[in-house]
C-alpha cells in the first residue's frame, strides 16, 4: 500500500485546520493552504489554541505539542502540493471551487498522489471528473470538531481504486479515527442520510405544533440517550448550514425526506441561524440558552 508521508490540506478553516492538526500530531509533515495569509494565520491560531487545550488536559505531551507545531507549515501557493503524497481538500462546500482545486492539484501533483475531499454532500465522482486520475480520488468525511470526533467516512467514487480506499483508510486510522466505508457514491453518505431526516422531522413536529422545542429535545435525550436534542444541535450546527446540506441531498435524490420544512426556510430567510446569530430554535442573547418559542 502507498506510503503517505507528506499531507497537503487545502482550506485552513474549521475542518481543514482540524485535519491539519490531527495529521501533524500523528507525525505527518503537513502543509496547510488557503487563499490568503490572513486565513492561514487564523487557521494556525485555532490549531495552537486547540493543541494548548489538549496539552493542559494532558491529552498530549509537550513533545507531541512541539513536534506537531514543528511539522506544520502554511502556504498560499497550491504549487507547494507538488511533493505531497496526499492532498485533502476542505474548502467551501461549492462544487465549482472544489472542481477547480482538484483540476489544479491534478496537474501539479505526481501520479501517485491521492486527492481526497472532505465534502459533506457533493458526489465524489463529480469532483473526481475534474481530474485525469479519478482512481486516486476519494472522500474522507471528517466530523466537527475534527480533533474530538472519532469518525471518518471513507467514500468511494465510481472509479476510486481499492488501493486508494485502503490508503485513505490507513491514513484516517493513523490520525486516530475509526473509519466506515461508504460503498456507493450516495448523496448524504451514511451519517447525513440518517441524521438529516431526524432533524427535519423534529422541525416538522415543531412546525405543526406537536410539541415545544424543549419537549422535542428532552424526548431524544432521555428517550434515546442522545447527548443533545435535535433542535439544540441544529442551533449549534447552524440552521443555514443544515438547510444547504439537506437541499443538496434533496437535489440529488428528489426524496421528500430531504425536503427542508417551510419553517426551516423561513428561519433562514429571517436570519435565525441558531447560536451564531444568537437566535434559532432557542434564544442565546443573554449568553444562556433560553426557550422562547410560543406554541
Ligand atoms: N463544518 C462542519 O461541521 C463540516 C463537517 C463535515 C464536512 N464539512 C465540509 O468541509 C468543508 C470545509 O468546511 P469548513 O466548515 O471547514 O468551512 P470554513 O468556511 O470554516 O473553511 C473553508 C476554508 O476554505 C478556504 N477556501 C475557500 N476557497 C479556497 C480555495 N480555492 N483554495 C484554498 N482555500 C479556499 C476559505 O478561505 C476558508 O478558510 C466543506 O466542504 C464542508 O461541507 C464541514
Amino acid at each position: 500500500m502507498q506510503q503517505i508521508k507528506k499531507v497537503f490540506v487545502v482550506g485552513s478553516g474549521l475542518m481543514g485546520g482540524g485535519i491539519a492538526q490531527v495529521s501533524a500530531v500523528a507525525g505527518y509533515e503537513v502543509v496547510m493552504h488557503d487563499i490568503s495569509d490572513e486565513r492561514t494565520d487564523l487557521g494556525m491560531a485555532a490549531i495552537k489554541k486547540s493543541l494548548e487545550r489538549f496539552l493542559s488536559k494532558e491529552k498530549i505531551t509537550q513533545e507531541q505539542f512541539d513536534g506537531a507545531l514543528a511539522r506544520l507549515k502554511t502556504t498560499t501557493k497550491l504549487e507547494d502540493a507538488a511533493d505531497a503524497d496526499l492532498c485533502v481538500e476542505a474548502v467551501f462546500e461549492n462544487i465549482d471551487v472544489k472542481r477547480e482545486a482538484f483540476g489544479t492539484l491534478d496537474k501539479l501533483c505526481p501520479a501517485h498522489t491521492i486527492l481526497a475531499s472532505n465534502t459533506s454532500a457533493i458526489p465524489i465522482s463529480s469532483i473526481a471528473a475534474a481530474t485525469q486520475r479519478p482512481e486516486n480520488v476519494v472522500g474522507t468525511h471528517f466530523f466537527s470538531p475534527v480533533p474530538m470526533m472519532r469518525l471518518c467516512e471513507i467514500i468511494t467514487g465510481v472509479q476510486t481504486s481499492e488501493e486508494t480506499l485502503g490508503a485513505a483508510e490507513a491514513w484516517a486510522k493513523s490520525v486516530g479515527k475509526t473509519t466506515v466505508r461508504v460503498l456507493k457514491d450516495h448523496a448524504g453518505f451514511i451519517a447525513n442520510r440518517i441524521f438529516l431526516p431526524m432533524i427535519m422531522e423534529a422541525i416538522s413536529l415543531l412546525e405543526v405544533g406537536v410539541a415545544s422545542p424543549d419537549d422535542i429535545d428532552t424526548t431524544m435525550k432521555l428517550g434515546f440517550n442522545h447527548p443533545m436534542g435535535p433542535l439544540e444541535l441544529a442551533d449549534m450546527i447552524g440552521i443555514d448550514v443544515l438547510r444547504n446540506a439537506v437541499t443538496a441531498v434533496y437535489n440529488d435524490t428528489q426524496d421528500h425526506k430531504f425536503s427542508p420544512p417551510p419553517l426551516m426556510k423561513r428561519m433562514v430567510a429571517a436570519g435565525l441561524f441558531g447560536q451564531k446569530s444568537k437566535k434559532g430554535f432557542y434564544d442565546y442573547t443573554t449568553g444562556e440558552k433560553v426557550s422562547y418559542w410560543k406554541l
